[in-house]
């Protein structure tokens, strides 16, 4: 049986003194778990180093959130993977919707960002996932299978094997609007099924797929219950400490069930 994942991405929240409180009440509610689940905390730069010093004495590992595409050099306030490794993070978020939206970042530029991550030891945790319209119109597996090949089928077998996928629909980021445990299932059973015609069963079995949208401590249990959902990529409730343990506690309910 796999593990699950839970990864809080906190976006752009929460001032120094604040993440250092949040880090210390998350660590400190690890503290009291015998953990199985793998926990990720993805602050805003600025705290990557923090977050991975605190992180030594507790159960987490850290992650960015977004990464340049570019390897070094003179592109004003772009952060490149290899300054993010010797921060601290060892996963880094790629793709997710609000970059795709708001800073145009195009699938050719995720594929280059996946390629410098994995050259850095860092794995990506890849997003994808379909807009309300595209839903509405029967687009969504159409937009989810643009979105994996062209951001991560160039890679190799032993490349993709690095990498975690999380398939957050954009109707459901931040507007309560969680998918149904159905709907979850549907599409990350399709996904499973793409990295399988690809890359074979063993490679798709051991991929990691994580639930992300309004994902809380109401719903996490039943969403982390359906077959293809690995755990899940959390952003609102990933910025109190009790609602980001009791999301991880889901998590390890789920695995004790199975
Ligand atoms: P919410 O959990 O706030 O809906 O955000 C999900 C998300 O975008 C995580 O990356």
């Amino acid at each position: 049986m796999k593990n699950k994942i839970v990864a809080g991405n906190w976006k752009m929240n929460k001032t120094f003194p604040e993440a250092e409180e949040l880090l210390v009440a998350i660590a400190e509610g690890l503290d009291d778990m015998t953990l199985e689940t793998d926990v990720i905390i993805c602050p805003p730069f600025p705290y990557l180093e923090m977050a991975a010093d605190i992180s030594e004495e507790s159960n987490f590992t850290v992650g960015a959130q977004n990464v340049s595409y570019m390897d070094k050099g003179a592109y004003t306030g772009e952060v490149s993977a290899a300054m993010l490794k010797s921060a601290g993070a060892d996963t880094c978020i790629v793709g997710h919707s609000e970059r795709r939206a708001y800073f145009k970042e195009t699938d050719e530029e995720l594929a280059k960002k996946v390629n410098l991550l994995l050259a850095n030891d860092i794995v990506p945790i890849f997003c994808v996932g379909e807009q309300k319209s595209e839903r509405e119109n029967g687009e969504t597996f159409n937009v989810i299978r643009r979105q994996i090949t062209q951001g991560l089928f160039h890679l190799k077998k032993e490349e993709i094997a690095q990498v975690i996928i999380a398939y957050e629909p954009v109707w459901a980021i931040g507007t309560g609007l969680t998918a149904t445990p159905q709907q979850a299932q549907e599409v990350h059973a399709f996904i499973r099924q793409l990295i399988e015609e690809k890359y074979g069963t063993e490679t798709a079995y051991n991929m990691y797929i994580l639930y992300g949208g309004s994902c809380n401590p109401g719903n996490a249990l039943e969403l982390f219950s359906c077959t293809d959902v690995d755990g899940g990529l959390i952003g609102g409730a990933s910025l109190k400490a009790e609602d980001f343990i009791a999301i991880i506690n889901a998590a390890e309910t789920c695995m004790k069930n199975d």
